[in-house]
């Protein structure tokens, strides 16, 4: 699809209809019918950086902070293995209590335990820590780039560098790690240039995930009162995400459950392929708190898992076999 194909598409004025019909096919044909399920595990809510839009901000003074020991994470991950989870997705703010070697030694027992393939989600650092996490058994890392508009990403992460976290996508795929990216949909003063843009960068960047979600205002932070997201424009970036890079791994994210009741059923329905289930402790779960309105916070990991299972039933969709791996190796 061209630029201008892809910001028609994105217009409240176009039927989103024969777009979604697109991208279900699309998904069914390069993906399959199954759906993979990924743990996961919300480690740690400490955060040493102030994006405006993130609840768990440095200097958020409202949010209580908490940070699992390791062998809380660990227990986590054995949850994971007894939900027949295949894979973990362990996810923290930007926490320098860990330290690379710190957080390497979790990795490291979380896999040799369960032989789980694991996902991280812990922000930038430096091409010799991501390096060190690979070595300790991560197989995949999530960074979302947020907005390829970098006027709209410095006004939005004042204390990262926009060229610094594309160069950290490149380290990751460098040391060997499957790579995902993404970002929110519908931020105050994102363009449809700028997210058809996004979409076009999800496949020059060759990732083998992309999660999307629509930005939900937080009324602790800098953004509170902002005007939020739509699930129909999650959705048709979900759509054209799926056309345009085919065989990624896109998950019906949580912040898409968690704008409309039916968002995740729905992002299934037009290209996504991955739930990510939370198997964090349920005292927890309340403090991981991005965004308000976040589904899940009072659930027990147990209930999820009964809740994606009949939600993949009522779908006609199931569980997908095996890790989950990227389409590109
Ligand atoms: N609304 C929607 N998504 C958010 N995220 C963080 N804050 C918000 C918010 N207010 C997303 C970011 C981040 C991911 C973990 O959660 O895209 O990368
Ligand atoms: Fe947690 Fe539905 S997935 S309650």
């Amino acid at each position: 699809m061209e630029r201008d194909e892809i910001i028609k598409a994105l217009s409240p004025d176009t039927d989103p209809a024969p777009l979604f019909a697109l991208a279900d096919k699309v998904r069914r044909e390069t993906v399959g019918d199954g759906v993979h399920l990924r743990g996961l595990i919300e480690f740690s809510n400490y955060c040493r950086r102030r994006c405006y839009y993130c609840g768990i901000r440095a200097g958020n003074t409202r949010v209580r902070r908490y940070r699992l020991s390791p062998e809380e994470v660990l227990d986590c991950a054995r949850t994971a293995v007894r939900l027949n989870y295949n894979t973990v997705v362990m996810q923290s703010g930007e926490d320098a209590h860990w330290g690379p070697a710190g957080l390497a030694a979790v990795v490291e027992r979380v896999k040799t335990e369960t032989g789980l393939p694991i996902t991280l989600s812990v922000g930038e650092h430096s091409k010799e820590d991501y390096r060190l996490l690979r070595s300790a058994g991560a197989d995949r890392f999530l960074l979302r780039f947020e907005t390829s508009d970098r006027r709209l990403f410095s006004m939005l992460k004042p204390d990262s560098d926009y060229d610094n976290r594309f160069r950290c996508l490149a380290w990751l795929k460098e040391a060997g790690f499957q790579v995902g990216s993404g970002v929110m949909a519908g931020l105050p003063g994102q363009t449809a240039e700028s997210m058809a843009d996004d979409i076009l960068l999800f496949k020059k960047l060759e990732l083998d995930m992309v999660g999307i979600g629509p930005f939900i205002a937080n009324p602790d932070t800098p953004m509170a009162g902002a005007v939020n997201g739509t699930l129909d424009l999650g959705l048709r970036m979900v759509a054209l995400t799926r056309i345009v890079t085919r065989d990624t791994h896109i998950p019906a994210t949580t912040a898409m459950g968690s704008i409309d009741p039916q968002g995740r059923q729905k992002a299934l329905k037009c290209g996504a392929n991955v739930l990510m289930p939370n198997i964090s402790p349920t005292e927890h779960r309340v403090d991981y708190s991005l965004y308000p309105g976040k589904i899940c916070t009072n659930e027990a990991p147990e209930h999820c898992a009964g809740c994606v299972d009949a939600m993949l039933k009522s779908l006609g969709r199931e569980r997908a076999e095996g890790y989950g791996h990227s389409l590109k190796i």
